[in-house]
């Protein structure tokens, strides 16, 4: 029989491309990461109190400087006769050091290794989509600053309903989005703690040093049970694909407005041409083709996040190679998510307003409540004063929709949106973000020094 060698054995072709899958391709977003947490480890074992030692404190300082260069060098892949990112490091180390690279892995399996790999990539990508969180919010802020109380049918179920204002459809939209931090701080929570040295989720006999390694890795903590930690990998990935999922699910929504507002019947908004594309056959047209596909880019996260909690719902605890699929999903995820917050920003940004379409919606129907609330004021009981107005809508008349605007006075209403309380909530997260992100990077630009 036909066979391939690999690290682990001889292995029959197919068998060896269908389980490494992906993996080639996928685990070079992992390199930096993977070698990161070698150097924890690595670093752990020279001081462990063992005789004699696992590795000296000598031997791990070469392994680090070792492993800086695999990360610093461009033309590090990872093979198929690799399988993975851990093996072609442990390869290239080998390479490189000798029996000193046979060592690194000691008190370790691939499956503590993945988990931490993969946490470590998830932070780093959940401190960007955060600072990109905060900057699509902030433009959706300063453009319902800029048009504060431009005047804008209110619709509910899609019909004219009140006088509303592009101030409090764009923060609306803004705090929708700002919202979902919640759901993002969990998963960055969740994801924050170290599955190091749980190994293949049994734990090893040596005294590794798990609070080390975590500390090392800028972790707020490791995960305690070594059981738990294996099964923690898959579960963190689904509640990271839930939080963008839902994400996007706001996204859309933003996106949809914007196609219909943007729409020549309405043309509330103008669109950049430039940021739409054209037809092959109908020369006039100018497409929101990007707002349509944050529409089917949301259908594909939301099926991301399914299939990660399918891919658990059924799979027994400990290790099972099931979790090797997850990778693909979450960093698709990210990638879709990230992109699109990005694209989303700029097209706020590049968005007209076109005042006298946004005026002309004001057919007499919208101040229909506000007529009904004048004579409230005038002292009317409420539902007397309703029938009034529902019995004679045609005496409705067009009133004047800035007047309109301007009596909404309440928190959150057109006229009494509260700005600095946007702009202090997205300077808040913008800090912690960089505060994080900050310490992260300080953290481990010292394991390798
Ligand atoms: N590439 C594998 C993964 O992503 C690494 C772990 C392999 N572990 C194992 N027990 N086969 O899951």
């Amino acid at each position: 029989m036909k066979t391939e060698k690999t690290i682990t054995g001889d292995v029959d072709p197919d068998v060896l491309a269908y389980t490494v899958g992906d993996d080639p391709v996928l685990d070079m977003a992992l390199v930096r990461w993977d070698c990161l947490g070698t150097a924890a480890h690595v670093t752990m074992l020279s001081e462990m109190p063992v005789d004699p030692p696992v590795v000296t404190k000598e031997e791990a300082a070469r392994v680090r400087a070792a492993l800086a260069s695999v990360v610093a060098d461009e033309t590090f892949v990872v093979r198929e006769q690799d399988q993975d990112v851990h093996m072609a490091v442990e390869t290239r180390l080998t390479e490189m050091l000798g029996d000193l690279g046979k060592k690194i892995h000691t008190g370790r399996s691939r499956n503590d290794q993945v988990a931490v790999d993969v946490r470590l990539h998830i932070k780093d990508q959940l401190l960007g989509l955060g600072a990109e969180v905060c900057d699509l919010a902030s433009v959706l802020v300063a453009f319902g600053k800029a048009h504060d109380r431009v005047p804008m049918v209110g619709r509910t179920h899609l019909q004219p309903a009140m006088p509303s204002s592009v101030g409090v459809w764009a923060t609306g939209h803004a705090e929708m989005i700002l919202d979902q931090t919640a759901n993002l701080e969990a998963a960055y929570k969740m994801n924050d703690a170290c599955p190091l040295g749980s190994a293949a989720g049994y734990g090893v006999p040596l005294p590794l040093d798990r609070q080390r390694t975590s500390d090392l890795l800028g972790f707020a903590r490791p995960l305690h049970n070594v059981f738990g930690a294996s099964m923690g990998r898959g579960e963190d990935e689904a509640a990271l694909l839930s939080a963008l999922a839902q994400l996007m699910a706001v996204l859309s929504r933003l996106a949809e407005d914007m196609i219909l507002f943007s729409m020549p019947e309405f043309g509330y908004f103008t669109l950049p041409r430039a940021y739409c594309t054209g037809s092959s056959i109908m020369p006039q047209k100018y497409n929101p083709d990007v707002l349509e596909l944050v529409r089917s880019k949301t259908a594909q996260v939301l099926g991301l996040a399914t299939a990660s909690l399918s891919m658990l719902h059924a799979m027994p605890g400990g290790y099972n190679r099931d979790l090797q699929d997850c990778k693909g999903l979450y960093m698709k995820g990210l990638a879709i998510t990230r992109t699109t917050l990005r694209i989303l920003a700029k097209f706020v940004q590049g968005m007209g307003v076109d005042e006298a379409k946004l005026r002309a919606g004001f057919i007499p129907g919208v101040f229909a409540t506000d007529v009904a609330l004048r004579k409230v004021a005038a002292g009317t009981p409420w539902r007397e004063a309703y029938h009034q107005v529902r019995d004679n809508l045609e005496a409705l008349a067009a009133e004047d929709p800035d007047a309109a605007v301007a009596a909404k006075s309440h928190a959150g209403a057109t006229a009494g949106l509260d700005y600095d309380l946007y702009e202090t909530r997205i300077a808040e997260l913008t800090a912690t973000v960089v505060v994080r992100k900050t310490a992260f990077e300080g953290t481990l630009e010292k394991l390798f020094n």
